[in-house]
């Protein structure tokens, strides 16, 4: 059975201190309130704290993923981070092709799937964003959209290798917004995204493929998102930086 998952893309916020002071918080209110069995929580901080939130996972509840990672092996690419290197720091995950990153760093569907190809290599599980803009909404292009990027980004992977893969779609004119994809614009997209992979891969791998949301996604309203049924949980950006209100989303399952 496919996982829910609550994944926090804590992006370029908070110094070491403040970081470790929210999973600090975090792992407090975990310690109170039960997560579902079925339910997995990602810590994924920006790569200087990736160690210090390894250690915490040692001892508690929740999986560490990075941000980002390089399309190389390794070699002379200052600055830049490989999967044998996240790897060898014990994280499990790592988030690929995030609007953010397509928009500022011009990370395309090929460089996506040369990411992916480096993380499976390495055992790492890749988180792959997809999500149209709001013109392409508006043109009613999302489809078309969110079928590229999977099928480029994803399609060349055989079936065991696309079942390590987690998808995340997150609408770009919802991201860091307010404005929330209603359940049923969520619900549509999810249920089309697990459509491609059925044809693809057929109904078992599609089916324990988990999708999830991102994109505005809070405690309030994080219950209706998750109660459709191919909505599988959430990448959450803004509401990942305070931990009650991201406690608070993975309790809504
Ligand atoms: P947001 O970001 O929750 O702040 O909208 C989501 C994301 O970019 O992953």
């Amino acid at each position: 059975m496919r996982k829910n998952i609550v994944a926090g893309n804590w992006k370029m916020n908070k110094t070491f201190d403040e970081a470790d002071e929210l999973v600090s918080q975090i792992i407090e209110l975990l310690e109170t309130k039960e997560l579902g069995e079925n339910t997995r929580m990602i810590l994924c901080p920006p790569f200087p704290y990736l160690e210090m939130c390894t250690d915490y996972s040692n001892e508690s509840y929740f999986s560490v993923g990075a941000q980002n990672v390089n399309d190389n092996e390794k070699g002379a690419y200052t600055g830049e981070v490989s999967a044998p290197m996240l790897a060898s720091m014990e994280v499990e995950y790592c988030i690929v092709g995030h609007s953010e990153r397509r928009a500022y760093y011009g990370e395309t569907d090929a460089i996506v799937a040369r990411k992916v190809d480096q993380l499976l290599k390495n055992d790492i599980r890749p988180i792959v964003c997809c999500g149209e803009v709001l013109e392409e909404r508006e043109a009613g292009k999302q489809f078309d959209v969110v079928k590229r990027q999977i099928t480029d980004g994803l399609f060349h992977l055989d079936a065991e290798a696309f079942g390590q893969v987690v998808i995340a779609y997150e609408p770009v004119w919802a991201i860091g917004t307010g404005k929330t994809a209603t359940p049923q614009q969520a619900q549509e997209i999810h249920a089309f995204i697990r459509g491609l992979i059925a044809e693809k891969y057929g109904k078992e791998v599609a089916d324990n493929t988990s999708i999830l949301y991102g994109g505005s996604c809070k405690p309030s309203n994080a219950k209706e998102l998750f109660a459709n049924p191919d909505v599988d949980g959430g990448l959450i950006g803004g509401a990942s930086l305070q931990a009650e209100d991201f406690v608070n989303i993975a309790l809504a399952f």
